[in-house]
C-alpha cells in the first residue's frame, strides 16, 4: 500500500477530523527531544476513544503498517520518533486526555494516557490525594510516556517508579483487542502480572490507554536545603544520616556539581547560586510528610550542624520559604536544559549501588579527564537511588566535531565500567532507538533471547515501535 493509499484507509477508518497528513503539521513528531534523529511518517493519527486504538492497531495489524506511539515527546532515546522509512505511522496519544476518576477513599486515580503529568498531580491535589512522580518535563510528559518509559524523577527515593504507581492497565493489544486489567486492587496474585510488562516496554509490545494509578497523603509539611560536600561520598554519608534521622523522610535527595550551577546561571534566567561561595559539589535534599509537623527544618537544620562539625558538610542553606525552595528546584531541574544550550553532549543513564557510586563517580571522572580532553563532566542526579547522570558537554572552546568524535569510545569505557560495578546503563531513560546495541552488549543472552520471545507472542507482525528496545529481526 502507497502512502497515499494509506492515508485515505486511515481517513475512512479514523475519520479525517483524526488523521494529520501535511507536512507543517506532521513536522513536530518527526524530531526527537534531543534533536538526535529526524524521520518520516506518511500520517499521525490523533484518536479520541480507545475504539479508533483499536481500530488503527487492527488495520496496522493486518497491513503490516508499523506504528510509533507518541506521548509528550520528552524521550531521551528517540523513542516515539519514526524511522526513515516514512513507512511508520505515529499515533499521538494526546486526545486520550480524560482523567476517568479519582477515589480518595480507594486512594487511587484512574488516567487516560494522554493526561499530562501536572494534570494528574492537579486532580490528585483536589482530592487531597498526593500522586509523586515528579520530573523536571512534568508540564508537557505525558502518563502513557510515564508508564511506557517507566518514568523516574527526584521522588524515587521514596516513593519508587512509575512501575511502582501502577494498579491497572488498560492496554490495545496489536490485534486490536483491548486488554484491560484497570482494577485497583493492592493485591491480586491471580497468575502472571501481565501489565507489569507493558510498563518500560516502550510501546513494543502495545499501547497503553489508560492506568489506574496509586495515590499517597498529601504533603503537608516539608523542608528543603541546598548544602555543599566535599565529594560524593560524603553525600552518600549524608543521605544514610539524614534517612535514620528523620525516620525516613527524605523524599528527594539530588547531587549537583559545581558546573550544574554554572551552566544554570549562565543560560536559564532567574537562577542563582543560593550559596555565597563556589563549591566542588552539593546536594538538593527535601524531607516531606503528610502530618501539619513543624519539626522538619529543625531535624534537618540538626542533621546538616552535625555534618558540618564532622566536616560531611561545608556550608549550606535552608529554604526559608516557597519561593526559596522553589529557586533551589529550578536549578537542579533546569540543568539539562542549560546542557543543551551549551553545546553538544554524551549523556550517560546510569544506576550502580549506592555505596559504591563515590568509587564509580571517582574512577569514570579520571577515565574522562585521561581520555576526553574536548568534554567536561557534567555529573548530577537521583544519587538517593543510585541513579546519576554521567554526562559530558563540549568544553568551551572545544570542536564539537572532535567531541562527538569520542563518543563511542567514552560510551563504551564508561559502560563497562557501569558492568562491573554491577549497575545498569539505562536506570530511567530507557533504550528507544539510542541504546538498542547497548541492550544487545551488556544484557545476558538469556534475558535478551526472552526478551525477544515476549515480543513475539504479543506482537508476532512486528508493528508496535519497530526498531525500538529490541532490532526488528534478532541478530
Ligand atoms: C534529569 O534528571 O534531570 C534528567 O533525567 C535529565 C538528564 O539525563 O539529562
Ligand atoms: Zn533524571
Amino acid at each position: 500500500m502507497d502512502a497515499k493509499d494509506l492515508r485515505s484507509r486511515l481517513s475512512v477508518l479514523l475519520g479525517a477530523d483524526c488523521l494529520l497528513t501535511e507536512e507543517a503539521q506532521l513536522e513536530p513528531f518527526l524530531t526527537d527531544h534531543r534533536k538526535l534523529y529526524r524521520g518520516r511518517t506518511p500520517a499521525v493519527a490523533l484518536p479520541r476513544t480507545v475504539e479508533q486504538v483499536s481500530r488503527l492497531l487492527a488495520f496496522c495489524n493486518e497491513n503490516r503498517v508499523g506504528v510509533v506511539p507518541h506521548g509528550g515527546n520528552t524521550s531521551y532515546c528517540g523513542g516515539a520518533t519514526p524511522d526513515e522509512s516514512g513507512d511508520q505511522i505515529v499515533l499521538s496519544l494526546r486526545r486520550l486526555n480524560r482523567i476517568r476518576n479519582v477515589d480518595p477513599l480507594n486512594w487511587s486515580a484512574v488516567v487516560e494516557a494522554g493526561c499530562i503529568l501536572a494534570d494528574v498531580q492537579r486532580a490528585a491535589q483536589s482530592a487531597d490525594r498526593f500522586f509523586p512522580l515528579s520530573l523536571g518535563s512534568e508540564g508537557s510528559c505525558q502518563i502513557g510516556g510515564n508508564l511506557s518509559t517507566n518514568a523516574g524523577g527526584t521522588n524515587v527515593v521514596r516513593y519508587g517508579m512509575m512501575r511502582d504507581q501502577v494498579l491497572g492497565l488498560e492496554v490495545v493489544l496489536p490485534n486490536g483487542r483491548v486488554m484491560s486489567t484497570l482494577n485497583t486492587l493492592r493485591k491480586d496474585n491471580t497468575g502472571y502480572d501481565l501489565k507489569s510488562l507493558f510498563v518500560g516496554a516502550e510501546g513494543t509490545l502495545g499501547v497503553i490507554t489508560a492506568a489506574s494509578l496509586k495515590l499517597y497523603p498529601t504533603i503537608r509539611a516539608s523542608a528543603t536545603a541546598f548544602a555543599a560536600v566535599p565529594n560524593p561520598q560524603a553525600a552518600v554519608t549524608l543521605l544514610s544520616e539524614l534517612r535514620d534521622a528523620s525516620g525516613d523522610s527524605v523524599s528527594s535527595f539530588e547531587l549537583i556539581p559545581r558546573v550544574g550551577i554554572d551552566l544554570t546561571t549562565k543560560h536559564i534566567p532567574g537562577v542563582q547560586d543560593p550559596l555565597d561561595r563556589p563549591y566542588e559539589w552539593y546536594v538538593l535534599c527535601e524531607l516531606t510528610s503528610s502530618r501539619y509537623i513543624d519539626t522538619l527544618a529543625p531535624i534537618l537544620e540538626g542533621a546538616l550542624e552535625s555534618a558540618l562539625s564532622r566536616g560531611v558538610v561545608l556550608d549550606g542553606v535552608l529554604a526559608q520559604n516557597e519561593r526559596h525552595r522553589e529557586a533551589f528546584w529550578k536549578l537542579r531541574e533546569t540543568i539539562p536544559e542549560a546542557q543543551r544550550i551549551d553545546g553538544a553532549s554524551l549523556k550517560h543513564d546510569i544506576c550502580v549501588p549506592i555505596a559504591v557510586l563515590p568509587d564509580f563517580v571517582e574512577r569514570a571522572s579520571a577515565w574522562v579527564r585521561a581520555n576526553v580532553p574536548e568534554g567536561r563532566l557534567v555529573c548530577y542526579g537521583h544519587v538517593g537511588d543510585g541513579n546519576l547522570h554521567f554526562n559530558l558537554n563540549q568544553a568551551p572552546g572545544a570542536s564539537q566535531e572532535a567531541f562527538m568524535a569520542r563518543e563511542p569510545a567514552t560510551k563504551r569505557a564508561i559502560h563497562d565500567l557501569v558492568r562491573d560495578f554491577c549497575g545498569s546503563f539505562s536506570a530511567e531513560h530507557g533504550i528507544g532507538r539510542l541504546k538498542v546495541a547497548e541492550l544487545e552488549t551488556y544484557a545476558q543472552p538469556e534475558e535478551l533471547a526472552m526478551m525477544h520471545a515476549v515480543k513475539q507472542a504479543f506482537d508476532p507482525n512486528g508493528i508496535m515501535n519497530p526498531g525500538k528496545v529490541l532490532r526488528s529481526e534478532p541478530r
